[in-house]
């Protein structure tokens, strides 16, 4: 008896420690902090199999994943919702801020190999919560968007730079540049 109260005390303590950390504000939000590799560990696995447990979209029978077509509209659809900020892309440097997020945004072409179409449907529609990773159908993309956006991923470490420059070239022209 006597030491089930001792545990119920101390648990308590804890409790009131914790609250009194967070909420009086000594944990620092700082993204230019380091996480212990515990919470990275952590967040990763959390990250893993939240996606691995949701992702169960397939693409609707009108869109074949493997077709050019798709796979050139989903570069387009990459360059114009603005993923290379973040991600880069083919011959295409992300930009300086995105080295300042944290967690740092994966160079996606080595990171697809290992995710299935459903699931990068699911994080490109859903995105990754409190990280920089947008939901893009909160932003309004359509999900048949997002299926060629998926199209292109999966061929991305083959896609070269010849190849991106030309399917997202009527985009560089068609963009709303300074006037002259
Ligand atoms: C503002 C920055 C930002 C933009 C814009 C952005 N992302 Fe991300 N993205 C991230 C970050 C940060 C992560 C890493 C999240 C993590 O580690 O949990 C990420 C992760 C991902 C992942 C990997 C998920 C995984 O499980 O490994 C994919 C795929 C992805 N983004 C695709 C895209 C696509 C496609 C676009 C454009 C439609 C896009 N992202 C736009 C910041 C961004």
């Amino acid at each position: 008896m006597r030491i089930l109260a001792v545990i119920g005390a101390l648990a308590i303590v804890v409790g009131l420690g914790a609250a009194a950390f967070f909420f009086g504000g000594f944990y620092s939000v700082a993204a230019s902090a380091e996480d212990p590799a515990i919470v990275t560990w952590a967040l990763t696995r959390v990250r893993i199999a939240s996606i691995n447990r949701h992702a169960d979209d397939q693409p609707p029978p009108a869109i074949n994943i493997n077709d050019a077509a798709t796979v050139q509209a989903g570069a387009q659809a990459y360059a114009s919702h603005g993923c290379t900020n973040c991600h880069g892309g083919p011959g295409v440097t992300w930009a300086k801020f995105s080295e300042g997020l944290h967690p740092d945004p994966p160079d996606l072409k080595d990171v697809v190999g290992q995710l299935s179409p459903a699931q990068l449907f699911w994080v490109v529609k859903n995105g990754i919560n409190m990280t920089g990773m947008p939901s893009f159908a909160a932003a309004g993309v359509k999900d048949d968007e997002i299926w060629s956006i998926v199209a292109f991923l999966k061929k991305l470490p083959g896609v070269s730079e010849a190849d991106y420059k030309a399917w997202t070239a009527s985009l560089a022209t068609a963009a709303p540049g300074p006037s002259k």
